[in-house]
């Protein structure tokens, strides 16, 4: 029988989870699949996405600092994927295309509902903090998906401008822009903050941020989940306020990508994510 393969492409891509948990749910569900690691130099990018078929794949994820690439040279491109100008997930459909999407998006939001259920996205704007990659899928999950109304800050306004230039229009809630400097005051009458920035992370500053004007009843969610609690949900925590942590858009991002590729929903539990917790490092 012939082995199934998946992997992350990426350069550097060792310090990538997703073989880990990809890994993790083929043996889980016994599936006859291994998912490593494809770390290619740009040079060779075009030439082993245009191979994958031929070699085996069932399709790949796409990381850093690839996603823009991917997106020029899938076959098709899903709603996901042209919202967000990126393709985090190739795979092939049944008539042997090469389909381009983002799960990130997807991953996003089944993080805040799967914590929060009757979360109300439309209930007030939503803040976001940073204009990178991470910022893209959150945008257009809240903007197209969930009509919500949201405020972009970042440190660098431009990549903030831009992506209010790509995305306004594409759904029902309205994009504005914020200085970095009023990152404290567009928290009045917010209903979600989000911070899609590397502070907060291991070995980065703190995202330096007052929360005093941010509604009690406001849910704050950090995408960076090393740690799993950052100093923003703590501090949000302690005044009141609901948070969900990033661990969560981590798994449910791949859990999609799982389901392109091998037909099941793979379970999203406390014990895998001890796993990726315990093993990450
Ligand atoms: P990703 O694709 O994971 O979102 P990225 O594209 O490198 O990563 O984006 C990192 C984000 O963190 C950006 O919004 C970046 O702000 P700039 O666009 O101004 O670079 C933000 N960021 C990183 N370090 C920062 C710092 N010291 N202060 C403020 N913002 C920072």
């Amino acid at each position: 029988m012939i082995l199934k393969k998946a992997a992350v492409i990426g350069y550097p891509v060792k310090h990538s989870s997703s073989p880990k948990l990809h890994n993790f749910w083929l043996k889980s569900y016994n599936i006859k699949a291994e998912y490593g690691f494809l770390e290619t130099k740009p040079e060779d990018f075009e030439k082993t996405i245009l191979s994958l078929k031929d070699s085996g794949y069932v399709g790949v994820n796409i990381t850093v600092p690839y996603k823009e690439n991917a997106f020029d040279i899938v076959d098709m491109r899903s709603e996901a994927a042209i919202n967000t100008g990126a393709v985090n997930t190739i795979y092939f459909d049944e008539t042997g295309n090469m389909q381009g999407t983002n799960t990130d998006p997807y991953g996003f939001l089944r993080n805040i509902v799967s914590s929060q259920e009757n979360f109300e996205f439309k209930a007030g704007k939503a803040v976001v903090i940073g204009a990178g990659g991470a910022a893209r899928a959150v945008v257009a999950a809240l903007v197209v998906d969930k009509a919500t109304d949201v405020i972009i800050v970042n440190r660098t306004r431009e990549k903030a401008e831009d992506i209010k230039k790509q995305m306004q229009g594409l759904g029902a809630g309205k994009i504005e822009v914020a200085n970095w400097n009023e990152r404290n005051d567009v928290l009045e009458g917010a209903n979600l903050l989000v911070n899609t920035t590397t502070l907060g992370m291991e070995g980065q500053p703190l995202l330096d941020i007052s929360l005093n004007k941010l509604p009690k009843s406001a849910l704050v969610n950090d995408i960076v989940y090393k740690p799993r609690e950052t100093q923003l949900l703590r501090n949000a925590g302690l005044r009141g306020n609901q948070v969900v942590d990033g661990l969560g858009m981590l798994l449910y991002q791949a859990q999609l990508s799982f389901k392109f590729w091998f037909g099941i929903e793979p379970e999203v539990n406390d014990i895998l994510r001890e796993y990726i917790l315990a093993t990450n490092n």
